[in-house]
């Protein structure tokens, strides 16, 4: 006879359309519910952009960080957009998200899993529905798979076709970093030579001149045992791993499948979702979507996630305990850490729960200009990291990764830096369609800062052998 268990609330059955039920903040309210049904009904029947034993080596590859055998590196675009959509940015992000793995590689000396912000990362939660400028007021921009970003009211009428766009975007992004990821691009000599260059050129170069030579000396001597490239696979190519923020719902269930091979559900839209601070409440639509896909999940935890709610969050994303399955991302503010990580981390450690911490430096650390732009010191941003790598040294638990805005090209949209962006020239080239993002070298740099303090992580744990061994 077949036992019959009692389920508590948080148990009941899910189904990819099970949220439709439950309240959900940040989704946009389309005028012509007809047609988005009809779109998302063709989205359906479109190919899944990713193949769930991808989101399966990623879970693995995850699972490792949260035992303190890898490092996270996750980092891309607030908002990819579809005017920035080009070969060229791509390649650019890409690059520039490698060239900081191989100094995160070598100063963990652990494997770093690279996972993009890109190839879906597009629909925004706001933080006001409407905009007003001057006497107009129109609804928000929302990403450009809801509405566009120009001050007009046609454009801002959330469009159902522009999810079609967003998914063909998508895969010609995905297509391309898998073609540089295997092709040969993401060849291990190459990017070290990227890192040389920028060391060259940065006003702060100096700086970080005796790491990038510290890696040329090793690469020399793999050489000279006769690992290079060319001979070896592990050196000419990468795994990279696409992620975004799962936030609009009615587009991650239109691709989520079951795969065939295990009988699970995964949204096949990216190897990884994240949930937002903003749209993780337990009993929303966001939190059981996600609960129910078995691709790996991230959740933002900002200054508001107490403790107690962590947990209950915890076993319900994460049930069987699976290393790998759920990434908590802080992302609390310069000075905020030390108030608030520990308490978090505590209570999961108590509980025995498996996780990857990672740290989010960008969103606790958003200003307004002295000339009206929204942006963001690098100095704060470094700071958040160091704390968020201070406060494991100091619980003895392993901090797994970082999570940055950022872009390949050279924008002036955060302050400071070795350029010394100031606040009268993020004029310059500001061009996100959101927040503001570090830019290449900025990016660089902050990871081979970064680096020291994973150095230092790194050598308190050596233990030394007795220096002159006897026996065998
Ligand atoms: N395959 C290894 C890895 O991905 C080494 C490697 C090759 C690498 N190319 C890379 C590491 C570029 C960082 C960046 O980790
Ligand atoms: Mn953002």
């Amino acid at each position: 006879m077949a036992e019959i268990r009692t389920t508590g609330a948080a148990a009941a059955a899910w189904t990819p359309d099970s949220w439709r039920a439950k309240p959900a903040k940040h989704l946009p309210v389309y005028p012509d519910g007809e047609a988005l049904l009809a779109v998302e009904q063709r989205l359906r029947s479109y190919p899944p952009l990713v193949f769930a034993g991808e989101a399966r080596n990623l879970k693995a590859a995850l699972g490792e960080v949260a035992e303190g055998r890898a490092f996270l590196l996750q980092g891309g675009d607030c908002a990819e957009s579809f005017a920035e959509f080009s070969a060229d940015n791509i390649r650019d992000t890409f690059r520039v998200i490698l060239q900081m793995a191989v100094v995160l590689t070598f100063a963990a000396a652990l494997p770093v899993v690279k996972v993009g912000r890109i190839a879906g990362q597009f629909a925004k939660p706001r933080s006001s529905p409407e905009e007003t400028i001057g006497n107009v007021t129109l609804p928000s921009y929302l990403g450009d798979n809801i509405n566009g970003i120009e001050f007009d009211e046609s454009v801002r009428v959330p469009d159902p076709e522009r999810l079609l766009r967003a998914y063909s975007q998508s895969a010609s992004t995905l297509n391309l970093i898998r073609a540089f990821a295997q092709g040969g691009y993401a060849d291990l000599d190459f990017v070290h030579r990227w890192n040389l260059g920028f060391v060259s050129d940065s006003p702060e170069g100096a700086r970080y001149e005796e790491f990038a030579n510290r890696i040329s000396e090793a690469l020399d001597f793999m050489r000279a045992c006769g690992i290079e490239p060319k001979s070896t696979p592990q050196l000419h190519t990468t795994e990279f791993y696409t992620s975004h923020e799962a936030l609009l719902l009615g587009f991650e269930q239109a691709m989520t499948r079951v795969d065939s091979t295990t009988g699970d559900w995964y949204d096949t839209s990216a190897h990884m979702l994240w949930i937002g601070d903003r749209t993780r409440q337990i009993d929303h639509g966001h939190v059981e979507f996600l609960r129910g896909v078995k691709n790996p999940l991230g959740m933002k935890c900002g200054p508001s996630l107490e403790p107690d709610d962590l947990l209950r969050l915890t076993d319900l994303l994460n049930p069987k305990n699976e290393p790998g399955r759920l990434t908590l991302i802080g992302r609390f503010g310069a000075g905020n850490v030390e108030k608030h990580l520990p308490q978090l981390i505590r209570a999961i450690e108590r509980e025995g729960k498996k996780v990857v911490w990672s740290c989010d430096p960008m969103h606790g650390n958003t200003i307004k200009s002295s000339t009206g732009y929204k942006t963001r010191p690098v100095d704060r941003v470094l700071a958040e990291v160091q704390s968020f790598l201070a406060v494991h040294r100091a619980e003895g638990t392993h901090a797994g990764g970082v999570h940055f805005e950022m872009t390949g090209q050279n924008v002036t949209e955060c302050t400071g830096g070795a350029q010394a962006i100031t606040d009268q020239e993020l004029g310059d080239r500001y061009h996100t369609h959101c927040d503001p993002r570090l830019n290449a070298s900025q990016s660089l740099e902050l990871s081979f800062l970064i680096a020291e303090g994973l150095k230092r992580e790194r050598m308190e744990k050596v233990r030394p052998l007795p220096a002159l061994a006897s026996g065998f």
